[in-house]
C-alpha cells in the first residue's frame, strides 16, 4: 500500500460522542494541520484525475471544500460548491437527500457546469453515500458526466472502488475507531 495513507490515517481526529452519544466523530482539522498529510491527500487526488479530462470538481459544503478546491487547482479544473440551502444567490437547481432523522438538501448554481462536461464530486467522508448521491444526482441533472466520487474518509464497506448511483467511489482511508494520536 501506499505509506502515506497511515500518516494521512493518523492525522485524523478521532472525537467520540460528538456531535452525540455513539458517533465517533472524524475530525479532518487535525490532517489540515499537518503540512505533509494536506498535501499527501491533495496530490494523491490530483495524480489520479489529472489525466482524466475532468473540467469539473464539485465539492460539498462545507468539508468539501476544502479538499475539492484543493483539487481542482491541481488538475486545472474549475471548482464548483454544492452549498446547503438559501446560500447560492444566483438560480439554483436542488436536490434532496436522507439524514438519520430528517432531511437536508444541496443547491448548485444554473449555469455552473455544461452539458458535456466531466465531472467529479469530492468530500471529506462517506457515510450512508446519501450526500454524495445528492451531488451526482445535481451534476447529471445539469448535464455533467459524473466520472468519479472521491473521499479522504469511507466506511470499509465502500473503501477502495465501489458504486455509488453507478458510479465509482474512491476512498483513501477508513475511519479510526480510537483516538491514537492527540
Ligand atoms: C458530513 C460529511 C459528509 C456527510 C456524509 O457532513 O462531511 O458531507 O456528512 O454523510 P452521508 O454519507 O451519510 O451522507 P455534514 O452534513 O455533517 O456537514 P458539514 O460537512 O457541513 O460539516
Ligand atoms: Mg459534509
Amino acid at each position: 500500500g501506499d505509506p502515506r495513507l497511515q500518516h494521512i490515517s493518523q492525522s485524523i481526529r478521532v472525537v467520540p460522542h460528538f456531535p452525540k452519544n455513539g458517533i465517533m466523530f472524524q475530525d479532518i482539522t487535525t490532517l489540515l494541520l499537518d503540512h505533509k498529510a494536506f498535501k499527501d491527500t491533495v496530490d494523491i487526488f490530483v495524480d489520479r484525475y489529472r489525466d482524466m479530462h475532468i473540467s469539473v470538481v464539485a465539492g460539498i459544503e462545507a468539508r468539501g471544500f476544502v479538499f475539492g478546491s484543493s483539487v481542482a487547482l491541481g488538475i486545472g479544473a474549475k471548482f464548483v460548491p454544492l452549498r446547503k440551502p438559501r446560500k447560492l444567490p444566483g438560480e439554483v437547481i436542488y436536490e434532496k437527500y436522507s439524514l438519520e432523522y430528517g432531511t437536508d438538501c444541496l443547491e448548485m448554481h444554473v449555469g455552473a457546469v455544461q452539458t458535456g462536461e466531466r465531472a467529479i464530486v469530492i468530500d471529506d467522508l462517506v457515510a450512508t453515500g446519501g450526500t454524495l448521491s445528492a451531488g451526482i444526482r445535481l451534476l447529471e441533472r445539469a448535464g455533467a458526466e459524473v466520472v468519479e466520487c472521491a473521499c479522504v474518509i469511507g466506511v470499509p464497506e465502500v473503501k477502495g472502488r465501489c458504486k455509488l448511483l453507478g458510479k465509482p467511489l474512491y476512498v483513501l482511508v477508513e475511519p479510526r475507531q480510537v483516538d491514537q494520536c492527540f
